[in-house]
């Protein structure tokens, strides 16, 4: 059972299969069982990859399903719950970090597989995760958990935080955010190109949700407000900064002026009408005289 949210397993032990690559400890698995499985409920996992999960369960003589798309079940296509006859009180999920590994074609198989998360650019990527993260939210249990164990990666220099953007998106509550520090992973050996002072990344993140009773579909739409209160937001905090910066009043032609590049940005037309919009928050705002602004302090 995890004693605190940062959790390091230095012997991965002997579960599954130690050559799959990209495979966790099942240590891991078995603290996630132990805080979160109901007793008696079903525990399952859609990429099993080398089994480490299937030897977990066996071990814990746990109710448990288990699949791949090794195996020919695909998260994009089939449905998780519909393939296991019944919805699971706890569900294991570690999916490809994105490209860092490619599965199909390399681990298994002999060409890459276009359903394979880890074949994909980021974009198709990112679509395929909420995808799989609806389908592995509608086959949990109302109340049952599910939890995604998901690393960030670097690429020719650039950061992706993968584990974020899955914090952002899957449906759910987030329950607990655990930090996984990582032992013995190859990139340990490898030195990163350029100036070689980019910190090495040494952890992953399990997430844990636990289902809403609704389905996923219709927990999009927080999403999409998250994404406009987001948007809202950012103009809100362009403009303060604008009136901030300049420290005096500004006749609201100037304010249009500073703030084009930002609405360049935005492909809004409208944006002067949204510039007016945002001055009349008098939290943030006050109007001095008709088409006159200054920060509000008060
Ligand atoms: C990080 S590995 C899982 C490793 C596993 N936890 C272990 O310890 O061996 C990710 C797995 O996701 C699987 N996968 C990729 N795309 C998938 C899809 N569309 N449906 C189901 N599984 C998929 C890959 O085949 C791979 O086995």
């Amino acid at each position: 059972m995890f004693g605190n949210s940062v959790c390091s397993y230095p012997v991965r032990g002997e579960f599954g299969n130690n050559q799959y690559r990209g495979n966790c400890t099942g240590y891991i698995i078995r603290d996630f069982v132990e805080s979160y499985l109901k007793s008696g409920g079903l525990f399952a996992d859609p990429s099993i990859g080398g089994g480490t999960s299937v030897d977990v369960a066996r071990e814990m003589g746990l109710d448990f399903f288990g699949t791949d798309l090794h195996s020919g079940f695909n998260l994009l296509t089939d449905d998780f719950k519909t393939v296991m006859q019944r919805e699971a009180n706890l569900i294991w999920w570690h999916p490809p970090y994105w490209s860092m590994i490619q599965y199909s074609g390399n681990q298994w198989g002999t060409e890459a597989n276009p359903w394979d998360l880890s074949t994909m650019d980021l974009a198709d990527f990112c679509e395929a995760m909420i995808v799989a993260m609806m389908n592995i939210h509608d086959a949990t249990e109302a109340n049952g958990h599910y939890g995604i164990l998901m690393g960030n990666m670097r690429k020719n220099g650039q950061y992706f935080n993968l584990s974020s953007m899955v914090e952002r998106i899957a449906p759910g509550r987030l329950v607990d955010e655990i930090i996984k520090i990582q032992h013995n992973c190859t990139s340990d050996s490898k030195r990163y190109a350029g100036n070689g002072k980019l910190v090495r990344i040494a952890h992953e993140k399990l997430l844990v949700f636990r289902k809403d009773k609704t389905q996923a579909i219709y927990l999009l739409h927080k999403l999409m407000q998250r994404a406009n209160n987001s948007v809202a937001m950012t103009w809100r905090a362009s403009i303060r900064r604008i009136l901030q910066a300049s420290g005096k009043q500004m006749k609201l032609a100037e304010i249009y002026q500073a703030v084009k590049s930002y609405a360049d940005t935005r492909q809004n037309n409208h944006w002067r009408a949204k510039v007016r919009q945002v001055l009349q928050d008098e939290r943030f705002f006050h109007r001095v005289a008709p088409g006159l602004y200054e920060l509000q302090t008060a």
